[in-house]
């Protein structure tokens, strides 16, 4: 089989698996990783027998794949470096860090594919590919109704962007992916605590046709916690992302009259992130393979961004009272 030639920028927390899972690839060979911290990247490039670079310019010639995992202040300069380089992209979610950066990121990205329409362009959201999400899917889950939490304790990362960039940016793509409508009233309430930023945020976000998502993320709290609770018609289904389970409640007809049937949907456990990369390297290498387009990952930043302006408005009017 003919194997992509990778490269990893930014082998941190996340950084380190997206490493791992090309090293293992099949369809992958691992060239190089690259970090300007020599201590961090050298360890991780000798775990899995690649060479560490400080600055891609050194292996640009040689990989046909970026993979960039570097903090997301960083997204937009490495990605409009990277388009320039001709190169199949997978970008870590958030596409970038604000509106501004990702629009223009985007239209360079419009730009660069009337040259080289073949290039594969994909941003990180994993949670798409949990198989939880396949089995809401697979059942033909119409949602009207949706909860979303996504909590966890400080994680001394990625805090140079608010908690709406850092988490809540799985849900806003994942929900508008089920919902598949267009958003029509965004309300959002939130509060720095540890940081200068949004550390802790409610959304509520209205589709067209009526359906509703409430969303919370926060970065303060004392246990983790990923869920989704959708309601449709006469049925109802509570996944937990960790865990990887489904649990599902309709509403059926017995002999004696309805009674509602609670179901544990049985899921095939696996790791979201490696199926994410798997995918996006089929769809490299030509072959049929699933990813989430920059161009969704610019629709996912365009909500953030309302969330962003309503959490602004909200803070002006506690601090105005
Ligand atoms: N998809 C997910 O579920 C998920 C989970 C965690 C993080 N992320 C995303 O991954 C990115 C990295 O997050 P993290 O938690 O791994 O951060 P991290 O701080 O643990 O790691 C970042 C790494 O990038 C390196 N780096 C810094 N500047 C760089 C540059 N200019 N070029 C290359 N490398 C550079 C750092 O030295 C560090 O090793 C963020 O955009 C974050 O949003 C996504």
């Amino acid at each position: 089989m003919t194997q992509l030639k990778v490269a990893v920028v930014g082998v941190g927390h996340l950084g380190q698996h997206h490493a791992r899972i090309a090293y293992e690839s099949p369809q992958a060979d691992l060239v190089a990783v690259v970090d300007p911290d020599e201590k961090r990247g050298s360890l991780i490039a000798d775990k899995y027998s690649a060479r560490w670079v400080s600055d891609w310019s050194a292996i640009a010639d040689e990989v046909n794949v970026l993979q960039i995992a570097a903090p997301t202040i960083h997204h937009h300069r490495l990605g409009i470096e990277a388009i320039k380089l001709d190169k199949h992209i997978l970008m870590e979610k958030p596409l970038a860090s604000n509106l501004e950066e990702s629009q223009l990121l985007y239209a360079a990205h419009e730009q660069s594919l009337t040259s080289s329409t073949s290039l594969v362009r994909a941003v990180g959201h994993l949670e798409r590919f949990n198989p939880v999400v396949g089995a809401l899917r697979d059942k033909k889950f119409i949602p009207r109704f949706l909860e979303t939490v996504r909590v966890s304790p400080f994680p001394m990362r990625s805090i140079e962007v608010d908690v709406v960039l850092d988490v809540m940016i799985h849900d806003l793509d994942l929900i508008r992916a089920l919902v598949g409508r267009p958003i029509i009233d965004v309300e959002a309430f939130g509060i720095p605590v540890l940081t200068k930023q949004a550390d802790l945020v409610n959304a509520r976000i209205k589709f067209e046709g009526g359906t509703v998502a409430i969303l919370t993320a926060s970065r303060v709290a004392q246990k983790k916690e990923r869920t989704l609770r959708v309601f449709g018609h006469q049925s109802y289904a509570k996944l937990n992302f960790a865990e990887q389970t489904m649990e599902l409640l309709t509403l059926v007809k017995g002999d004696t009259g309805f009674k509602i049937k609670n179901e544990n949907i049985s899921i095939q456990e696996c790791e979201p992130l490696k199926i994410e990369i798997e995918q996006f390297y089929r769809a490299c290498l030509g072959l049929e393979g699933e990813y989430v387009s920059w161009a969704e990952g610019y629709e996912a930043l365009k909500v953030a961004d309302l969330v962003q302006r309503a959490v602004q408005k909200s803070l002006s009017e506690i601090e105005s009272t």
